[in-house]
């Protein structure tokens, strides 16, 4: 294979190098799947309106998040079980985000711990993504081991009671397979997907049923940000509504996520969610969007409609499965050099030139614009 120019071209290896098992559960959306395409698709209905002779020569991507620098606005959603991936799973995930100068958010059901991956990010900036479970005192564990190990933000994933409908995983009865397990967790209830033996479903789907508290409310938010002085982010919010809930409950910053199409199918594309989340919050927190970016315009189009930064979860996982850390690297370089020639020729120097003025909607949709 010649070596990849965009992120597509990792997607084409990665779908002919990996097992079905692992393929699948990583690229699966749910039920048919019409908002993953939609994630995608959403992007090209906002068109930009460049501006021209503005000095273009120095472009300058630095922004923060949480107060935290980093090189450009693009950082690493937390995606489970990397080791399916590469051998080296999130440990080389970490490596690159570093190098990278960006921020890498670990899952929950890693299959590498909490601790190996800080120590493998060394001095980069990583936040822990939290699921919340049925027995508190594994919640705690996690919030704490996170705090102690470095971890700079709590992402608090609120999408997810249970777990989405994803065909192929039933299909395939999805397990990880034997020689990993969720390194987050001690006990080997807690540790491997349940009922391996007997399963006629998803083990994750299962699995989730099992420990996964699927009677969260506001409360609980309340509840972690009692319990944590880490700041914490809400993922997967979608509404004006719930956004304004969000900041209510004192969160401190709000990912606009459909968690990559795998919860609910027919939910909006992020990108068409974030103008009425950014607008109901008002500036009071950070605002983050993931799901469906594939190139720099779509980060520079998050941008322009309000979000601080974006993230990316599946390209991440082609880029490991390509090369480990490098194929992570680059992956990472080649949206971030998109992302600056989009920049450039849309006469941005810096990220406060990028303004929603930058944006029109494509006619056939009604607009707020
Ligand atoms: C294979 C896979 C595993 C994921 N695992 C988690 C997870 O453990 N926790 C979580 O909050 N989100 C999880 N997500 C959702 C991502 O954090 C993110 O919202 C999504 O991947 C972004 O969309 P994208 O893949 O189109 O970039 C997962 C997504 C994928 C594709």
């Amino acid at each position: 294979m010649s070596k990849p120019v965009c992120l597509a071209d990792f997607e084409t290896h990665f779908l002919k190098s990996l097992d079905r098992n692992a393929r699948d559960y990583f690229s699966s959306g749910a039920n048919q799947e019409q908002t993953l395409r939609d994630n995608v698709e959403a992007f090209s209905r906002y068109r930009l309106r460049p501006r021209m002779l503005r000095d273009v020569s120095n472009v300058n991507m630095k922004t923060t998040i949480m107060g935290n620098e980093i090189d450009f606005p693009i950082g690493i959603a937390p995606t489970a079980m990397q080791r399916m991936a590469h051998p080296e799973g999130e440990v080389a995930t970490a490596r690159a985000a570093s190098s990278m100068m960006t921020c890498m958010t670990l899952s929950s059901w890693a299959t590498s711990c909490i601790e190996e991956v800080a120590q493998a990010s060394g001095s980069g900036l990583r936040w822990f993504q939290l699921y919340i479970y049925r027995d508190k005192a594994v919640t705690m564990d996690l919030i704490r081991r996170a705090e102690h190990a470095g971890y700079k933000a709590l992402m608090v994933t609120v999408d997810t009671p249970i777990l989405g409908r994803r065909l192929a995983d039933s299909r395939n009865k999805f397990n990880l397979p034997g020689h990993l397990k969720l390194a987050n967790f001690s006990t080997q209830s807690v540790q491997s997907s349940v009922d391996t033996q007997q399963q006629s479903e998803s083990g994750l789907y299962k699995y989730t049923q099992a420990l996964i508290n699927n009677k969260l409310t506001w409360d609980t938010i309340t509840w972690v940000k009692s319990f944590t002085k880490l700041p914490v982010i809400v993922k997967g919010i979608l509404t004006g509504e719930d956004a304004k809930l969000a900041v209510q409950h004192g969160v401190d910053g709000i990912l606009v996520s459909n968690h990559g199409a795998r919860q609910l199918d027919g939910v909006f594309a992020t990108i068409d969610a974030l103008g009425e989340v950014v607008e109901a919050v008002e500036g009071r927190v950070e605002v983050y969007l993931d799901g469906g970016v594939r190139q720099g315009t779509d980060v520079l189009k998050a941008l322009a409609l309000g979000a601080k930064a974006v993230f990316i979860g599946r390209p991440v996982l082609w880029g490991l499965a390509y090369q480990g850390q490098t194929g992570v690297e680059e992956v990472l370089k080649i949206i971030k050099e998109e992302f600056k020639l989009a920049m450039a020729l849309s006469g941005c120097a810096k990220i406060t030139d990028i303004q929603r003025s930058l944006l029109t909607y494509e006619k056939r949709y009604s607009s707020k614009l």
